[in-house]
């Protein structure tokens, strides 16, 4: 679809909140919502290079509404306070984007004893959307956009091994994370509409994006040499940030958008293009599947949403 950031709608009077904002596509999310009016909440769990982004989007926006709180999804007493602190300033939330994530990272554990690629990538954002629910219910037409990725392709739910204690792959946690976060997505999409709500669930991927992402997992590692092949592939085969961002934006602002769909570019094995409805895979759909992660994340996080479930098929 021919769509870029330019045809956003103005967000004059919407606050919005970017997770992992200041970096990659977050940071272009941040921008190009910044100039298009909204109030930008970057969440960013280092301040200083929040605090940079923030300086980076003024420089371009210089009458831009942005605000900067710092949130480390690694550990669930940050998201707790991050959500108090926003609580305290904001009745309202427009939109939420779920954006921050980690991928393919040798073994680590969060504050909370969870792997690191499920513990950030869905239990943080996970805890963090419910304890922005009443902001969220507050808004008119909120939504939540919950970035995923074509790795989901791969992803199964080991619910027996969550946590890869017994097993751990960095790739096969990373895709277990990303079908995680469209379970997630397609289950909020569910309870909302079965509690009737002002509000809308849906997920993006950006295809294949230069960014930080892909160095990550190397550096963690040690190798250079898997460092300099990512690198290489970003200049080569990935689209910018700028183009990789559109999906959740369009996902975050299209007045066309459908509640539970999933956005990604509509160009060569969804790797790069413009923005378009995909499909995901069935294992995406399980809805079993979507209550069992619900319930789980429910308790891992001690986090409950007040929204009923929905009814059995
Ligand atoms: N790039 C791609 O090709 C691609 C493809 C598919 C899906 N995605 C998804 O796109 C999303 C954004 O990734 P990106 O490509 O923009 O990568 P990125 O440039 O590495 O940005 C990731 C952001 O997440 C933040 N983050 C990491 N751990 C965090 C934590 N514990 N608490 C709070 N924030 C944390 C990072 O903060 P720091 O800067 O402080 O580390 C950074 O701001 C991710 O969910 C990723 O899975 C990306």
């Amino acid at each position: 679809m021919n769509w870029d950031a330019d045809r956003i709608p103005d967000q004059s009077g919407r606050t919005v909140l970017v997770t992992g904002a200041n970096s990659g596509l977050g940071f272009e999310t941040s921008r190009a919502l910044a100039a298009a009016n909204a109030h930008v909440v970057l969440a960013c769990r280092s301040l200083d290079r929040g605090r940079d982004a923030l300086d980076r989007i003024r420089d371009e926006t210089p009458d831009a509404s942005l605000e900067l709180l710092d949130l480390d999804l690694a550990d669930l007493a940050s998201v707790r306070s991050f959500a108090e602190r926003f609580g305290r300033r904001h009745d309202d939330l427009d939109v939420l984007v779920n954006n921050a994530g980690i991928m393919a990272i040798p073994r680590r554990e969060t504050a909370d004893g969870f792997e690191m690629q499920f513990g950030v990538n869905h239990l943080g954002h996970f805890a963090l959307t419910g304890l922005l629910l009443d902001p969220l219910l507050a808004a008119e037409d909120a939504r939540v956009v919950t970035v995923s990725s074509t790795a989901h392709t791969g992803g199964k739910m080991r619910f027996g091994d969550l946590h890869g204690e017994t097993d751990y792959g960095p790739w096969s946690a990373y895709s277990q994370s990303k079908l995680a976060n469209l379970l997630f997505a397609y289950e909020l999409q569910r309870r909302f509409e079965a509690t009737d709500a002002d509000a809308s669930s849906v997920a993006a991927h950006p295809g294949y994006s230069a960014t930080e992402l892909q160095a990550r997992g190397p550096e963690m590692r040690g190798s250079r040499l898997r460092k300099l092949a990512m690198g290489l592939l970003n200049r080569i085969v990935a689209q910018d940030a700028e183009q990789g961002a559109l999906p959740q934006l369009y996902a975050a602002t299209a007045p066309d958008v459908v509640g539970g769909a999933y956005y990604g570019p509509d160009g060569f094995m969804e790797m790069r293009g413009g923005p378009t409805r995909v499909e995901s895979t069935d294992r995406s759909h399980d809805r079993d599947a979507a209550r069992r992660l619900w319930e789980y994340s429910e308790n891992a996080t001690d986090v409950s949403f007040e929204l009923v479930p929905t009814e059995q098929d």
